[in-house]
């Protein structure tokens, strides 16, 4: 594999620097490097939460793909924030067999108690909400991500329990931020 070269400049986010050894192998698993553009997107978002301009280009430089590419990627799918986000996001199913069993309420309530609307995040920087679309559960309706924890069969009970354990950071955050590859 031909090595890589990324112009020194300081808008870049540090990725390759940092995590040399998973780039690398995330890059050796297809023979287009731009197919690499998804999980290498997972992995800025993994420590930042979002996936910010800088980071885009340092992607693009990466895979050989323009910056306007990876954002049209970026802007495409719903998975990837494109603005920071909190420690905990809620993401709260809005498709209709979850929205049957009052999903509506739920996010009112929420939105009520964290004093937030949808895409918002709290000042303290703790919460975000996000509506999801169908998250494949609607037998267990109404559901909700947090983080990457799926939790089903909400009730207000329920959500008061999980804000409390975020709250006493018992949950795993959103993000890792940076830190040297192990
Ligand atoms: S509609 Fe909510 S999980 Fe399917």
């Amino acid at each position: 594999m031909p090595e890589i070269t990324l112009d020194a400049t300081p808008r870049l986010n540090g990725l390759y620097s940092r995590r040399k050894t998973e780039v690398d192998a995330l890059l050796a698993k297809y023979p287009d490097r731009r197919s690499a553009t998804m999980p290498l997107l997972w992995l800025v978002q993994e420590e930042d939460g979002w996936i910010s301009p800088e980071s885009q280009i340092e992607v693009a430089a990466i895979v050989g793909a323009t910056p306007a590419q990876v954002n049209e990627v970026v802007s495409f799918y719903q998975m990837y924030n494109r603005a920071p986000v909190g420690k905990y996001v809620l993401g709260i199913c809005g498709t209709l067999p979850c929205a049957l069993c009052a999903a509506d309420g739920l996010y009112e309530f929420l939105s009520g108690k964290l004093g937030i609307g949808w895409g918002d995040t709290t000042a303290d920087g703790l919460f975000t909400i996000q509506r999801r679309e169908c998250l494949g559960a609607c037998s267990e309706a109404p559901v909700m991500l947090v983080n990457r924890k799926l939790e089903t069969r909400l009730t207000r009970a329920r959500i008061d329990r999980i804000i409390e354990e975020c709250r006493a950071g018992q949950r795993e955050p959103y993000f890792t931020g940076h830190r040297p590859q192990s």
